[in-house]
């Protein structure tokens, strides 16, 4: 983790706090994460493989007297302000990961006060790098803290899951906020959105960096069409069902059952399920490969998801496929995809160290002259889940 970006996101936010409040806060960090393979299986009780990163957000809470919650925003400047006893989504979005978070704790019989509370942090937002899911865990934490309420780490993660699903209104999975809340230095988690059950997958070859390339747009459809792919994996679902009673998720179902019980009925929703069929299955393989040090083999099964997402699951953009064909022939980048939820954020690079400057260089050049955009660059640090500052 970058200490020193951490120290002095922690002073920001814990000086505006002294300032908005004229107290000593407690200091929470929760991260952003990215996903080396298994994109849009979560919710489809399949796997996923991703990562805490170092880029953070940080966020400092204290007790108050009353039942107001002061809310500030250091990144963007505002505040907004709300009361227990009635929370409502407010019109700044922002809030709502934290009012959503204190309304799930309350349903599940928490007993809490109103607080203060500042927040900041450097994972740049609509980047798909989680920053909404590390504001929700860094709640969920701070809260579990402040009032004693004896939470565990699986539940702060489908607490804050619950928030995005609810209050929200994306209905994500569990990815973002089991990686915020579980990651851990130099390794990446595989988690079986079935059962929550996940191994840890060590990640620290000297001679690879992932490298993160942000397109800078974030296309206005992506939550409403999040919510239509999740219906229509469902769809898919009730299709077999009716044949097949034992499929409860397209994490039990096979090509052979989406092939004669879906095709027939809906092209569309069968090419969005055997995406996701094929991707569990790939995910799979990629972790073999990863045991066996075959990075080479994992990263053209990286390029095989981009397809996936692309042409079948129709989640990426013009400029997701213009970053990944600028690196499609460089050996030096042994696989590339979009990640996350699509329609703009990053690409996933795994990238030769040596080689990472020539390549950066490139596609910032490639996707310059085809965008007129320049592209942001991150290398990401695998790093550790959600915790306590002081
Ligand atoms: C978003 C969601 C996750 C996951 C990914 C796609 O990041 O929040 O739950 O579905 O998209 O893999």
């Amino acid at each position: 983790m970058d200490t020193t970006t951490v120290a002095s996101l922690q002073g920001s936010v814990n000086e505006k706090y002294q300032h908005l409040f004229n107290d000593t806060p407690l200091l929470v960090r929760s991260p952003g994460r990215v996903n080396l393979i298994g994109e849009h299986t979560d919710y489809n009780n399949g796997l996923v493989l991703p990562a805490a990163i170092d880029k953070n957000i940080i966020l400092a809470i204290g007790k108050r007297g009353d039942r107001a919650i002061h809310l500030h925003s250091l990144d963007q400047e505002q505040t907004h302000i709300a009361t227990l006893d009635s929370l409502e989504r407010s019109q700044l979005l922002w809030p709502d990961y934290i009012l959503g978070v204190i309304q799930q704790l309350a349903q599940r019989g928490h007993t809490m006060q109103g607080v203060n509370l500042v927040f900041g942090g450097d994972i740049p937002q609509g980047a798909g790098l989680s920053s909404s899911a590390a504001l929700e865990c860094a709640t969920a934490f701070a809260l579990n803290e402040l009032f004693g309420l004896g939470i565990q780490r699986l539940e702060i993660a489908l607490t804050a899951q619950a928030a995005e699903n609810e209050f929200v209104g994306v209905k994500c999975g569990l990815m973002d906020q089991f990686a915020s809340v579980f990651g851990q230095e130099q390794r990446l988690i595989k988690l079986d959105c079935r059962d929550f059950s996940h191994e840890y997958i060590p990640f620290n070859n000297p001679d690879l960096r992932i490298v993160l390339f942000d397109t800078q747009v974030k296309h206005s459809l992506a939550s409403s069409a999040y919510n239509e792919r999740r219906e229509q994996c469902e769809y898919g679902v009730s299709l077999i069902q009716k044949h097949h009673p034992d499929v409860k998720s397209l994490r039990d179902a096979n090509i052979e059952q989406l092939k004669r019980h879906v095709k027939p009925v809906d092209e569309v929703v069968y090419n969005r399920c055997f995406y996701v069929v094929s991707e569990i299955k790939r995910l799979q393989d990629g972790c073999d490969d990863l045991k066996k040090d075959d990075f080479e083999s994992f990263g053209k099964r990286m390029f095989e998801t981009h397809h996936g997402l692309q042409h079948l699951y129709e989640v990426s953009c013009d400029e997701l496929d213009i970053l990944v064909d600028l690196v499609r022939d460089y050996d030096a980048v042994l696989g590339a995809r979009m990640m996350g939820g699509g329609f703009g954020g990053c690409t996933i690079n795994l990238v030769k160290a040596p080689h990472v400057d020539e390549i950066v260089k490139t596609v910032s050049e490639g996707y310059l002259a085809k965008t007129g955009k320049n592209p942001q660059v991150y290398i990401a640090q695998l790093s550790a889940g959600t915790s306590i500052i002081r």
